[in-house]
């Protein structure tokens, strides 16, 4: 489908990335993807098969059995593992706890990448929203558009929080910053690649982050 525009965003935890990126899919009728909701559901599989995760050779023996479904329509999502749905589970801090550990995996994130492309490349037009770490340096270089979404530490724990009753700011807070910290060391989300536009939200509420994902979108079309 050589007609689809594919836009690829980038950020760190609580930027805004998941829920900005599926407004922008909703409004100019695109297709999205959430890639860190698949390395969630692999977490998930993996902590399941009893693997030792800490332990790269254990976690890569997860993956001949992660059968992941996930939804493209930014009405409809949904990620299913082997048929169980996940979308819920794969919030939880259980979670969101050990996904950094799976993700660090080269061959993890080589099986996700070819399935993230092939989705991609199975995506009639009008488009695709793809969002995550490295869609803009790996998953997707080529991307028409290519946004790293940021916003202060503050701000992005303070989002965060507010979404999840029944932890404390601090915990939230703590979890959010450990987690950037393990996923730097394998990604660069916090500096946008050469031709890459920065979209800062800090000072934007959400409706205007939308706004301006879709300035750029409609910039380069
Ligand atoms: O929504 P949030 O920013 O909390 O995280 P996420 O996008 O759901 O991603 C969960 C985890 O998946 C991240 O902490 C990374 O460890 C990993 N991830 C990744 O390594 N590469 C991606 N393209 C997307 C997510
Ligand atoms: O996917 P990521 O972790 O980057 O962030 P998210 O889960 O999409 O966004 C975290 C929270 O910030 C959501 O509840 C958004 O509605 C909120 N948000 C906001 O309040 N103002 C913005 N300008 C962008 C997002």
């Amino acid at each position: 489908f050589e007609d689809t525009v594919v836009v690829a965003v980038d950020g760190p935890a609580g930027s805004g990335k998941s829920s900005v990126s599926k407004a922008v899919a909703r409004k100019l009728g695109y297709a999205y993807l959430d890639t860190g909701a698949a390395y969630r559901a692999f977490a998930w599989h993996a902590q399941r098969a009893g693997v030792e995760l800490e332990e790269q050779a254990s976690v890569v023996s997860a993956l001949p059995s992660f059968e992941l479904d996930e939804a493209t329509d930014p009405d409809h999502f949904f990620v299913r593992v082997g048929g169980t749905d996940v979308t819920d589970a794969i919030r939880e801090p259980a979670v969101t706890g050990v996904v950094s550990l799976v993700a660090r995996v080269p061959d993890v994130r080589a099986a996700l990448t070819a399935i993230f492309r092939r989705i991609a490349s199975e995506t009639a037009a009008p488009g695709i929203v793809i969002e995550g770490r490295d869609i803009t340096t790996v998953v997707a270089p080529d991307a028409r558009v290519r946004v790293l979404l940021t916003a202060s530490e503050e701000v992005r724990m303070g989002r965060r929080s507010a979404e999840l009753t029944g932890y404390s700011p601090e915990a939230v807070g703590e979890q959010l910053k450990a987690r950037d910290r393990a996923d730097s060391r394998v990604v660069d989300f916090m500096t946008a690649a050469d031709g890459v536009t920065t979209v800062d939200s800090t000072e934007l509420n959400f409706d205007e982050t939308v706004d301006a994902v879709i300035a750029v979108i409609q910039s380069r079309s």
